[in-house]
């Protein structure tokens, strides 16, 4: 789902890393691991697209998703370490918030809970974490 060929970027005059390969397919986990300082912040950031690479490509398939918690993450308020790690977007964290909220104050059967719920669906939310999921689809079957 992620190929990356001879990727190459240096920072302040330093190579970070050239000739770099890595192939992600569905269904892996994998751990990129180093020493402080030698580039694996910086190696996301451009799969992000938040840092220009000097060479190389990387191909993501259409149907990845790239959620990415960073080192340094602000307050975190109500969200849950789910919300954080599964709330990809903008839209993902808003419906995640309405449910958290309608569920709180026992409003499950509003029509705004209600989008918030065909949103989640949409974005593939029960797909994330099945077991979490079940939370939020349970306050449906009334
Ligand atoms: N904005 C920047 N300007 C110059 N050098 C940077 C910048 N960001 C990171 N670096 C340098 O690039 C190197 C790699 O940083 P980073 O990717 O954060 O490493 P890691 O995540 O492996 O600890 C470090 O030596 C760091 O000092
Ligand atoms: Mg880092």
């Amino acid at each position: 789902m992620l190929t990356i060929k001879k990727l190459r970027k240096s920072m302040g005059g330093r190579i970070l890393f050239e000739e770099a390969d890595m192939v992600i397919n569905w269904g892996e986990r994998i751990a990129l691991v180093g020493a402080n300082g030698t580039g694996k912040s910086t190696i996301f950031k451009i799969i992000l697209g938040q840092e220009e690479k000097d060479g190389g490509t990387i191909v993501k398939d259409e149907y990845g998703m790239i959620g990415y918690l960073e080192q340094e993450a602000g307050n975190p308020g109500e969200a849950t370490i789910l919300e954080i790690a599964t709330g990809i977007n903008e839209e993902m964290r808003n419906a995640m918030a309405t449910l958290r909220e309608g569920i709180k104050n026992e409003t499950t059967g509003s029509d705004e809970y209600g989008a918030a719920q065909d949103k989640y669906e949409e974005l593939n939310g029960f797909q994330l974490d099945p077991q979490a999921a079940g939370g939020y689809r349970s306050q449906n079957s009334r």
